[in-house]
């Protein structure tokens, strides 16, 4: 038997052939890149839930177990066991890193966490009323004109010093970014201080007061940026490799990811959760809206609830709500929104309406909670996401760039406008 798909065309009776292709786990693949010129036809597939865009070896998710793995590490494994910036090496480097390797690799990243002192004024360009997003997108745009460079990175030591400058500026751009909204004073990189902590602590010191950070505080938030770090082909990874199918520079790529990422479908569906949780303000409003989410003729939708890869419990969502139970305990918060988020937690996991639709809490619900519980401001909660998020674009982007040939991302579409008016 042939390792192949046979297609029909039952108006005229042709058949064509087409290879499938296996990869090490998951669904095998049909390549269909011959279809136009076999059959003068293309596929029709509207938010490409059907296609598979790329080869790749970073990431593998399957959503009917629930299962996530790294370069084929576990994440529960990865989170009970590592750190974000080990997970980020490993990444980039195939490996998990040795003692030597990781020393190496931190104090690498503490060097390169300073931004060019020009970008200042980009910072200060914008209106109070911008959203950190939009400083952050641009800023990191902008780092495009400060390392030129980059622009024909093609040798592994190339490839590494871009991803190293990338993942260590973006703390300090998005502590920035908030910031200067904010018109309080910047906090420079203090490099006695860890990655993640170094970030809190840009975030939320004053010049004249003593900063205090829990460690639960610094492993909260350190889990959610690795829990962040790559998830497959999603919208922005899709986003940073189509343009990186240009050859645009690896920052304008990435700049292309953050707004992608931006959108409350994606990056800022958890802000989503909180503003809903805060609608919702007490727990006897709690029946209500959830008599509102199983109603067919309401569009509401219970927001942290469901994926639309995972029909069965997020394997992120498990380690961040471990995560959350111990942080809340920990810093012992009791506020309504936990409770009303608590009630809505124990209704969907027992209701029939979410269990027979596989509607679980997913990553954004705890991850919102956590943040919340943390004090970050809600509209820094996709900004967060993109701390973590751009250790697997960059990662994503040297896979593409290590091809042997770049296929520019070009779609093609189904024409329903006018025939020829003249
Ligand atoms: N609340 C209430 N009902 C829901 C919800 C929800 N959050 N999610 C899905 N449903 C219902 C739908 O109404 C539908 O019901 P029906 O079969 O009676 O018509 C059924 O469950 C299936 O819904 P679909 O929209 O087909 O499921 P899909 O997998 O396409 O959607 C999605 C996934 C978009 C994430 C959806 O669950 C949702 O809107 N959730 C809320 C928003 C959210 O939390 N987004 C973050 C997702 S995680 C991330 O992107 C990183």
């Amino acid at each position: 038997m042939s390792n192949t798909v046979t297609l029909t065309d039952n108006r005229t009776g042709a058949s064509y052939e087409f290879p499938i292709l296996d990869g090490t786990k998951g669904p095998s693949v049909i390549d269909i890149s011959t279809l136009f010129t076999q059959t003068g036809m293309f596929t029709f597939d509207r938010g490409y839930t059907s296609t598979a865009m790329c080869r790749s070896s970073i990431t593998f998710i399957d959503g009917q177990k629930g299962e996530l793995l790294h370069r084929g590490y576990d994440i529960a494994y990865l989170a009970e066991n590592h750190t974000f910036l080990e997970v980020s090496y490993l990444l980039l480097n195939k490996k998990l890193p040795n003692a030597h390797e990781l020393e190496a690799f931190r104090l690498e990243m503490k060097k390169r966490s300073f931004i060019h002192e020009g970008m200042m004024k980009i910072f200060d360009a914008f209106p109070d009323k911008s959203h950190p997003m939009a400083i952050l997108q641009a800023a990191v745009a902008s780092l495009s004109s400060f390392y030129p460079d980059h622009l024909n990175a093609n040798k592994p030591e190339e490839f590494h010093e871009m991803a190293m400058r990338i993942i260590a500026k973006m703390p300090t751009i998005a502590a920035f970014s908030y910031r200067f909204k904010k018109g309080i004073p910047i906090i420079y990189p203090n490099l006695d201080r860890g990655f993640t902590e170094n970030f809190l602590y840009m975030l939320r010191s004053y010049p004249y007061e003593h900063v205090d950070l829990k460690p639960i505080e610094v492993k909260a938030l350190d889990t959610v940026f690795m829990l962040h770090i790559d998830h497959e082909q999603n919208a922005s990874t899709t986003t940073v490799r189509t343009v990186g199918s240009t050859h645009a520079h690896p920052y304008a790529c990435i700049a292309a990811g953050i707004g992608a990422l931006w959108g409350h479908a994606h990056g800022g569906a958890n802000e989503g959760v909180i503003r809903q949780l805060e609608a919702i303000g007490t727990l006897d409003n709690v029946d209500k809206f959830i008599a509102r989410a199983k109603d067919k003729n309401d569009p509401f939708r219970l927001m942290g609830f469901g994926h639309r890869v995972y029909k069965n419990f997020d394997p992120r969502a498990k380690v961040l709500k471990k995560m959350c139970a111990q942080l809340i305990d920990e810093i012992g918060i009791d506020s309504e929104l936990l409770k009303v988020a608590r009630r809505i937690e124990e209704i969907a996991l027992s209701d029939e309406y979410f269990i027979s639709r596989n509607l679980y809490p997913n990553v954004d619900f705890y991850s919102g909670l956590i943040l919340k519980a943390l004090g970050i401001p809600n509209d820094m909660f996709a900004v967060i996401f993109v701390i973590g998020r751009v250790s697997g674009w960059i990662s994503q982007l040297i896979e593409l760039k290590e091809q042997d040939s770049i296929k520019i991302v070009r779609p093609r579409q189904l024409y329903v406008g006018e025939s020829n008016r003249v």
